[in-house]
């Protein structure tokens, strides 16, 4: 075994360099010969980081296996490794991506974001549980270069339902239980499943990164900024308009504009059926009641 492995290591190196570009396979050649099995080298030269290499990320791994545990030299992903233990299997290599010279911009909004912040400072189940990178961009070895248009604003809505729409997931971290479901019922729900049209996903109203409480003055919710939040789609959005959508269910202590909505065309509905049915009934007893008047005419005569 001892000298079969670089032997094996060497083949797999010869079969994964046939199906790479040459300047994939000098990037991750190394560590591919024994990861290939964790890592599609197809899917990860094709993914958003086809062209970095792995020791951009994994910054303590050495490529020589039996060297001990590099540090890594950037001391901002140091610092920030210890506070995300709790949030995966790498955590040196997740804090990479606020490396200065890669996503250390999105870091920075993520961590004052209100899933950020439960992440870096909340207590450790709420740590583990709140969203971070990977929760929303999937498996870091196969990151899609985001998709555009309708698919997207599908995708984003079933991403943050992941979370927001599990019934114990709500009742463990006291969220509001009726997103999924208004949303699902609303115009905007119901365009997007259809996908046809521009209506608006989670994050076209929440934003990606910098999601923040509605009682937040940055929240993109918050009724000092919710009219413009709207606004990006319905020219000239008031105030007013930006009531006509809530989380709330219909009911009139929770949300009363769609309460009396939803009441007024049930009115308007069955007040018409109604009116009909008894139209025609009234017809019917008048066309009978004129017969039998005709009917006893006919006796007497
Ligand atoms: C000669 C084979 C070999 C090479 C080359 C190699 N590794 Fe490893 N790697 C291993 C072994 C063996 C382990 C331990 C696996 C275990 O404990 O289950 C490991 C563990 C790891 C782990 C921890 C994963 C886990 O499941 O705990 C990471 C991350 C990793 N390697 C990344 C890399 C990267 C990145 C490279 C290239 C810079 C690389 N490796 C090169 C053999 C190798
Ligand atoms: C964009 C940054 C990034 C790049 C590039 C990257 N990794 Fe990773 N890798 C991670 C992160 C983050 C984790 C931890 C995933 C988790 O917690 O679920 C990880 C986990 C791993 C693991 C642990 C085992 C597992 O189940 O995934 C191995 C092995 C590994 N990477 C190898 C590699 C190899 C080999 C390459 C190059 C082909 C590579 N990585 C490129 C970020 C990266
Ligand atoms: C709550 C979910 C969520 C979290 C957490 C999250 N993202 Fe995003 N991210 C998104 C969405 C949604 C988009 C936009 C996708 C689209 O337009 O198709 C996006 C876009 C991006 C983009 C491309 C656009 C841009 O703004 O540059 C990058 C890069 C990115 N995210 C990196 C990260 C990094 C790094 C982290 C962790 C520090 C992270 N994201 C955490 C949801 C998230
Ligand atoms: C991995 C799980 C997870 C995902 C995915 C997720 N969230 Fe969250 N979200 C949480 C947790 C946990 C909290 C509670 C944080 C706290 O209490 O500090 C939260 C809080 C929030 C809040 C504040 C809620 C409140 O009641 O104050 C908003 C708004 C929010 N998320 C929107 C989104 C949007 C929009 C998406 C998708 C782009 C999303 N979330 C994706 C777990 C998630
Ligand atoms: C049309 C815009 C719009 C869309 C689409 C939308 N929301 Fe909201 N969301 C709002 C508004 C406005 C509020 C504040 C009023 C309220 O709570 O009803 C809010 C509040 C929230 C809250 C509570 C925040 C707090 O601090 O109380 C969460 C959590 C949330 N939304 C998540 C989501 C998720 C997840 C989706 C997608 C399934 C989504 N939203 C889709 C507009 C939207
Ligand atoms: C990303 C763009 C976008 C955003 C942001 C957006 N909407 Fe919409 N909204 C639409 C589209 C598209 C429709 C469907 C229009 C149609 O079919 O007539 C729609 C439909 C509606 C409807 C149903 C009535 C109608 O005109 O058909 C209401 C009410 C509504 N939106 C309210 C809101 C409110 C309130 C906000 C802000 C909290 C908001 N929207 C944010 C795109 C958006």
């Amino acid at each position: 075994m001892q000298s079969g492995g670089p032997a094996l290591a060497l083949v797999a190196v010869t079969l994964i360099g046939g199906a790479l570009p040459a300047a994939a396979q000098e990037r991750y050649w190394p560590c591919l010969a024994c990861h290939e099995r964790q890592i599609n080298p197809a899917a990860f030269a094709t993914s958003a980081h086809g062209l970095i290499s792995c020791a951009d990320c994994h910054l303590d791994v050495p490529l020589n296996p039996h060297a001990r545990q590099s540090q890594p030299s950037k001391p901002e992903v140091v610092v920030l490794a210890a506070r995300l233990r709790g949030k995966g299997k790498e955590p040196v290599a997740l804090a990479s991506c606020a490396r200065r010279d890669c996503h250390a911009d999105v870091f920075a909004q993520v961590r004052d974001s209100v899933h950020g912040a439960a992440v870096l400072e909340g207590k450790p189940d709420l740590a583990r549980a709140a969203a971070y990178c990977l929760d929303c961009h999937g498996s870091p070895h196969r990151i899609d270069i985001l998709s555009r248009g309708e698919e997207r604003k599908v995708k984003n809505a079933y991403l943050c339902a992941k979370c927001h729409a599990d019934p114990k997931f709500i009742g463990q971290y006291g969220l509001n239980p009726h997103v999924w479901s208004t949303y699902q019922q609303s115009m905007h729900g119901r365009k997007a499943r259809l996908a046809s049209g521009g209506a608006a996903s989670c994050s076209d109203c929440h934003g990606c990164h910098l999601i923040f409480r509605k009682a937040d003055s940055r929240s993109t919710v918050n009724p000092a900024n919710v009219a413009a939040t709207c606004g990006a789609c319905h020219k000239g959005a008031k105030p007013g308009f930006a009531t006509t959508f809530s989380h709330q269910p219909n009911t009139w202590k929770g949300f009363a504009i769609g309460w009396l909505a939803e009441h007024f065309f049930a009115y308007l509905t069955f007040g018409t059926i109604g009116f009909v049915a008894l139209h025609v009934m009234l017809d019917i007893s008048a066309q009978l009641r004129k017969g039998l008047r005709r009917g006893r005419r006919k006796e007497r005569e």
